[in-house]
């Protein structure tokens, strides 16, 4: 009996542990949160190396002074060293941590167990948010020949009909007039409309700082600068302290040589922020939330709103962040809420999807069109 009684305690702690393996993660040590920002364990490569089984490929002799000041040893001329830092070529920064701690970390890395895939959240179809296409409304850069040429009919008309009288009918005349006009007035609308809008807009930056040197070439991850943008309204700009986690040590650029980075490293010692300039605007009445979107499966990309920054040398806005780019896009998108803890309140949909009433829902059924959702 005693023995039954022990292994149903053996067998229910088993089952615990694959039930609830999240359990893990709550032993993450804290200062792994500084590391995570380069490396994954077992999930490739980031800034640096994946550190799947890097307990086995290197010894705790080497790991622990190479994780506390790595340039130093680098320096020193250890061959392991050097010739990872080739491979990278990314000074790792270091880590002010005690043995015992980087001794944690370490056994953190070793005994990693990949947590359970959380509950997919809502999941616009691949089919929809690939065939997404930017918003194109009727510009005024496409319209400007046929502006003029309405422009030139309108007087040739007005001069004719005041002066010249070469159209014998008149219905004709008055044809041409209006057309011309409500053509102009038309262009006036949007033109109107779009002033204060600024799609292509790509202002002179302090630095040249290039998201493809970055992002591009050198793979490192947009939540690695950007890291507010998964949790907050807005996508923060880094600071410089960020950028010199690596250019205290990279002071050369392949395409500016020193005179871009060094700005960085006086900005550093003198404690003046660099000045960005924000390329992309809404207008104050319009709410608009980073963490709503990018938390979104499908949309996580930043490509969707951003167009491929990682191929941009200076960023420039890529769409025109209009009103009927917002709706059109909340239009098209279809929510998974199917098998998805956050819709359960949406009984009406489940039982339409059931039954086959409907067969998707879109961000606009949730409500992503309502006055109120984007106006305060
Ligand atoms: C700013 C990015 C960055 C941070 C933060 C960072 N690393 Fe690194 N790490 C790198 C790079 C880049 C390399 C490749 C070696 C080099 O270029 O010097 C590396 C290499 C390593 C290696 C050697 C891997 C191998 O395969 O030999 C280990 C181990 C390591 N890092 C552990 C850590 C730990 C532990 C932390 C947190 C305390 C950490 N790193 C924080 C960028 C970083
Ligand atoms: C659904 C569209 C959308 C997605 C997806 C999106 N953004 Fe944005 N982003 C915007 C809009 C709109 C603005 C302008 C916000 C404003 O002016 O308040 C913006 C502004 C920014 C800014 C300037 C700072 C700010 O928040 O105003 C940064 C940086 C940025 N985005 C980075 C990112 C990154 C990185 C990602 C991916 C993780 C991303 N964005 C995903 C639409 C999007
Ligand atoms: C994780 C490491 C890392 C961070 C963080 C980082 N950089 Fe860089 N940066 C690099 C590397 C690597 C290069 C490429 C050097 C080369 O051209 O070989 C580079 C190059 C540059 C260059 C020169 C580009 C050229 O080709 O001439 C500038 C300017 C620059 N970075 C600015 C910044 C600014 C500003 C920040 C902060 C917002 C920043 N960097 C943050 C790693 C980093
Ligand atoms: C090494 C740091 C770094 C990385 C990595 C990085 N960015 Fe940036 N990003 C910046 C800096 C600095 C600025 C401000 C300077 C500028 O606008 O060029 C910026 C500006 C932006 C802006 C314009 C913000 C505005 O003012 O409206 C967007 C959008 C953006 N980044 C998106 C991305 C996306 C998407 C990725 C990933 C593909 C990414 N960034 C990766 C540092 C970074
Ligand atoms: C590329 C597609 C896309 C674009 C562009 C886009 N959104 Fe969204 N938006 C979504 C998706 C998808 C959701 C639903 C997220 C969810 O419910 O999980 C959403 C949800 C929202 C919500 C919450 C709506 C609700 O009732 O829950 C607001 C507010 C919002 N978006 C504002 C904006 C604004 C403002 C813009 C334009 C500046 C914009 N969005 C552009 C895809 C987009
Ligand atoms: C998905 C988000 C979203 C929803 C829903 C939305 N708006 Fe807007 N609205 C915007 C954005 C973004 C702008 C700024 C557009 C621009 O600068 O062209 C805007 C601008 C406006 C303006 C200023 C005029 C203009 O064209 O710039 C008015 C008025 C307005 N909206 C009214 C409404 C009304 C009424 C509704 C409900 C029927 C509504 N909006 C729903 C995002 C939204």
């Amino acid at each position: 009996m005693k023995r039954y009684i022990l292994s149903l305690i053996a067998f229910s702690f088993l089952i615990f542990q694959i039930v609830f393996p999240t359990q893990l993660k709550a032993q993450e040590p804290a200062e792994w949160a500084a590391c995570k920002v380069c490396h994954t364990i077992g999930k490739g490569r980031l800034v640096g190396p994946d550190l799947k089984g890097v307990t086995e490929r290197r010894s705790q002799e080497w790991l622990i002074p190479f994780i506390q000041k790595s340039q130093t040893m680098v320096e020193s001329g250890d061959p392991d060293a050097v010739q990872i830092f080739e491979e990278y070529k990314i000074p790792m920064p270091d880590n002010n941590l005690t043995d015992e701690q980087v001794i944690n970390v370490l056994n953190f890395i070793t005994n990693y167990v990949e947590p359970a895939e959380p509950v997919a959240d809502a999941t616009p179809t691949e089919e929809i948010s690939e065939a997404y296409q930017p918003y194109s409304g009727y510009g005024p850069k496409d319209s400007r020949w046929t502006t003029a040429l309405a422009v030139v009919v309108l007087l040739l008309i007005l001069v004719d009909l005041s002066v010249t009288k070469f159209i014998k009918w008149k219905w004709l005349s008055m044809l041409l007039l209006f057309a011309s006009l409500g053509f102009l007035s038309k262009v006036m609308y949007v033109e109107a409309k779009a002033l204060g809008r600024q799609e292509g807009y790509s202002p002179d930056q302090p630095v040249w700082f290039s998201h493809k040197v970055h992002s591009g070439q050198n793979q490192i991850d947009c939540i690695y600068c950007h890291s507010t943008a998964y949790d907050s309204k807005h996508a923060a700009i880094p600071g410089t302290d960020v950028c010199m986690n690596c250019h205290n040590l990279v002071s050369t650029g392949t395409q500016t040589g020193t005179t871009e980075i060094s700005k960085i490293q006086e900005s550093w010692e003198s404690g003046k922020p660099l000045e960005w300039v924000k390329v992309h605007n809404l207008p104050d009445h319009v709410w608009f939330s980073h963490s709503q979107h990018v938390n979104v499966e499908g949309l996580e990309d930043c490509v969707d709103c951003h167009g491929i920054v990682d191929d941009m040398d200076r960023i420039a806005q890529v769409y025109d962040l209009s009103m009927g780019w917002c709706l059109d896009c909340h239009r098209d998108t279809k929510v998974l809420i199917e098998d998805n803890d956050y819709y359960i309140n949406f009984v009406k949909f489940h039982e339409e999807l059931k039954s086959g009433l409907r067969d998707s829902i879109t961000v606009e059924d949730l409500g992503g069109t309502d006055c109120s959702a984007c106006h305060y």
